[in-house]
């Protein structure tokens, strides 16, 4: 597990600046004078503060961007980090200056004299997002875990300290995600996947693993077949958080885990194939929340429900052509075995609405190749049968800075999915990809369920770094979903 490097808060303390070690932060709003802090630090340095807020360089600086004083002489310390901000900065602003800080500070001691911006816990949350780092899987001096630290000084130290610790159990949550969406498939199996997620009980989490006899009972024969064709044995995975009111009904969070996604007997092309180690990305966001929530100590109730199958071609491989029965009874003709992951949900969404009841349900996947060509990388994909429930969630993106944008659904495009042989067949075709995707699924939500399908094959990964994550997985969802459970459940 990658650890957060969580922040510390502290009275500033001028003498400690000439003396810190390694990175010292200051801030510079566009108007005003230099803070106190800064004051000092410009005094120790001959004024070079004062040259960089007076420079052509520093009236081109945007919110959160930064200068770099290297081995600044009369201080201890390896760099000045220069960072325009705000006094009022907003809670985004704060958390992307955040992220600049991190970046350039992670495994390193780092004191940022943050006494005059609003929000110094939100810009701690930034730094410790951006500070992530995943390398299990280096050896010699880059696989070293370097410990660094974070410290800010403020105000009021123990008010930040309080706010920070709920958002310090954010970030663990965006860091399990990362870590599984970055674990490649050899050692991220099914069995290893529901091994980490049952280490969840031990925050408070009510974790239950079904194994494939269990799941051939339900009559999920629809994810079964997907996961058919491999040695790691298909698995869901029920996380519950019960702290809510007692017996009230959750709200279900529903991730697709392939672990790898090959296609299938419908194989895909060699060149970029890597990138289906990501393909359990809408498990691993599921995963993250719940731990987030834990962490954090929601008062609400919430069901987190996961498949865990691996989509391999294999001697007992799923045909296309195969005709197969869900646990909902509709039956399935699979002329693609690469879409696969809907065949997969429509089992444990299925699942979800009989076993609890849900009040809402929120399904996450890497589900579609289109989503990608249509939005980029920039929004996930967001279909709904709920105005009010879509509407929440979009404000709550919003609010976390996490792209989303709503697409439609239609009979139209349902019809698309007409089988001649079956209730059903998995693909509609060539045009609409991601849509005719979300019609299926929504072929497994009950009359009266609020539902959210949330296509994240483009926002799951990054393939270079983001304000707020290095490149890989970027744990897209993890706070859009924790804000939305605080918005329904405990405003
Ligand atoms: N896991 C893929 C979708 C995907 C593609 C995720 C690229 C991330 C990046 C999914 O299982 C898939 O293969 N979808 C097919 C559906 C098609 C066969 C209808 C696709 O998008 O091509
Ligand atoms: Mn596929
Ligand atoms: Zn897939």
């Amino acid at each position: 597990m990658t650890t957060v490097t969580q922040a510390k808060f502290v009275e500033l303390d001028l003498e400690a600046l000439a003396t810190a070690p390694g990175r010292v932060v200051v801030f510079l709003s566009g108007d005003g004078p230099l803070d106190k802090g800064a004051r000092r630090v410009n005094r120790l340095t001959r004024g070079a503060l004062e040259r960089v807020r007076d420079s052509e360089g520093f009236a081109k600086m945007k919110p959160g961007d930064a200068v770099e004083l290297p081995w600044p002489s009369g201080m201890a310390a390896e760099a000045v980090q220069v960072v325009r901000l705000d006094r009022r900065a907003s809670v985004l602003d704060a958390r992307k200056a955040g992220g600049v800080i991190g970046k350039a500070g992670a495994g390193k001691p780092v004191l940022v004299v943050a006494n005059t911006i609003r929000h110094g816990e939100e810009l701690a949350l930034g730094a410790m997002l951006r500070a992530y780092r995943f390398n299990p899987h280096r050896t010699g001096e880059a696989g070293e875990v370097k410990e660094g630290s974070l410290t800010l000084a403020v105000n009021k130290p123990e008010e930040a300290s309080a706010k920070a610790d709920t958002l310090a159990a954010l970030a663990e949550g965006v860091f399990m995600t990362r870590d599984l969406v970055n674990e490649p498939s050899n050692v991220l199996t099914t069995t290893e996947f529901s091994r980490r997620l049952k280490e969840m009980e031990a925050i408070g989490l009510d974790v239950t693993v079904m194994d494939e006899p269990e799941l051939e009972a339900l009559g999920m024969r629809a994810l079964l077949g997907v996961g058919q064709g491999s040695e790691s044995p298909s698995k869901v995975v029920v996380m519950e958080w019960k702290g809510g009111e007692e017996g009230a009904r959750p709200f279900a969070l529903i991730g697709k885990g392939v672990v790898f996604d090959t296609g299938g007997i419908s194989l895909k092309p060699a060149g970029g194939m890597e990138d289906m180690t990501m393909d359990m990305g809408g498990a691993g966001t599921v995963s993250g929340a719940m731990k987030a929530l834990a962490l954090r100590k929601a008062k609400a109730n919430v069901v987190g429900i996961v498949g865990l199958v691996e989509n391999m071609p294999d001697g007992r491989a799923q045909r296309p052509g195969d005709i197969v029965a869900s646990m909902k009874g509709d039956t399935i003709e699979v002329i693609n075995t690469d879409a696969e992951g809907r065949l997969v949900l429509c089992d444990i969404m299925w699942y979800a609405q009989e076993k609890f009841d849900p009040t809402g349900m929120i399904d996450l996947a890497t589900l579609t190749g289109a989503i990608i060509i249509g939005l980029g990388n920039e929004n996930t994909g967001v279909f709904s049968n709920d105005d009010t429930l879509c509407k929440s969630f979009l404000k709550a993106a919003e609010v976390e800075g996490e792209g989303a944008w709503r697409m439609p659904l239609g009979a139209a495009y349902d019809k698309l999915l007409k089988s001649d042989k079956a209730d059903m067949k998995n693909v509609g075709g060539r045009t609409a990809g991601s849509i005719t995707a979300a019609q299926f699924l929504q072929r497994f939500v009950k009359e009266g369920t609020p539902w959210i399908h949330l296509d994240i094959a483009g926002t799951a990964t990054a393939a270079s770094g983001t304000p707020l994550a290095p490149k890989g997985a970027t744990g897209w969802g993890v706070l859009a979903l924790n804000r939305l459970i605080a918005d329904l459940q405990e405003g």
